[in-house]
């Protein structure tokens, strides 16, 4: 018996990956985080599976049904929206898991930061503007931030930020922004990425609060940084017609020359 944690991506069902679907066929029990993994996904679930929405239960209260599902014998399909790596609370259940001698499998999904950039038609790096990617978020009721990791200092590197669980917190974090950024800094705001009712709102962090006016609420990511503009960068010396490299030697003289990997 395992528990076997798997990334449902962002919210589209289809976003979900094979091996991740495959193991929710095979587990006859699944526990799922509430409102942000789509049902859709569940229908993957076998007949009969013991499907439980975990939003409302305590971390005692997971634990237990999943020590009914190891006494049982039974493999239990842990489905986290998005990634496992980010703010999925993944950590503190491998603990308990590791004390209980249950072993586990993680299988990576989607992460809302890719399904946004992907919904905003943007990479995130682009040579000479950001070669970086912060995810980071804003204290909340259940979560200080460590010492240190300000917006501030985030911003202070020019760095593209991607900024979850904060939408509420929208007025603070420009604030906390502009004086690294500046007030003319793009921002793009991603509501639902993935989902049907998706949507997006750009501006700069000077008219952003404005635009957003409260319209949005809970699933949304800010995301900060000149990389936003999608313009006025480099292009990457990979394909330059002039670089040299492993494949694609520019000279007989290249130490890439008659490489043969
Ligand atoms: C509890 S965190 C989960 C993050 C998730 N583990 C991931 O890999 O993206 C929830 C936050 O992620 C962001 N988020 C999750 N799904 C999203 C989506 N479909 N569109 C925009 N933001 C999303 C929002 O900032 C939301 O407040």
């Amino acid at each position: 018996m395992s528990v076997h944690f798997v990334g449902a991506g962002p919210g589209a069902p289809d976003l979900l990956t094979l091996r991740g679907r495959d193991i929710i066929a095979a587990c006859p029990v699944c526990l799922y985080a509430g409102s942000l993994v789509p049902e859709a996904v569940l229908e993957h679930c076998p007949d009969g599976a013991r499907i439980v929405n975990t939003a409302p239960l305590s971390l005692d209260q997971i634990m237990a049904v999943i020590a009914d599902a190891h006494d049982k014998g039974q493999d239990v399909a842990r489905l986290h929206s998005g990634d496992l790596s980010v703010y999925s609370a993944m950590g503190e259940q491998l603990r308990r898991l590791r004390e209980m001698g249950i072993p586990y499998t993680v299988t990576p999904g989607v992460p809302a930061f890719a399904a946004a950039a992907a919904a905003l038609g943007t990479e995130l790096t682009l040579p000479g503007l950001a070669q970086s990617v912060v995810l980071t978020r804003t204290p909340g009721r259940a979560s200080a931030m460590p010492e240190g990791e300000t917006l501030a200092n985030f911003a202070a590197t020019g760095a593209t930020l991607c900024i979850h669980l904060s939408i509420h917190n929208l007025e603070r974090t420009v604030a906390d922004l502009t004086p690294a950024y500046g007030a003319g800094c793009p921002v793009a705001v991603v509501w639902r990425a993935t989902w049907p009712e998706q949507r997006i709102v750009r501006g700069t962090l000077g008219d952003i609060g404005g635009l957003v006016a409260g319209s949005m609420e809970r699933t949304a990511l800010i995301l900060v940084g000149p990389a936003l503009a999608g313009e006025g960068f480099e292009e990457s010396c990979l394909y330059a017609v002039d670089y040299d490299r492993r494949f694609r030697p520019q000279s007989a003289d290249s130490v890439y020359a008659g490489s043969k990997e």
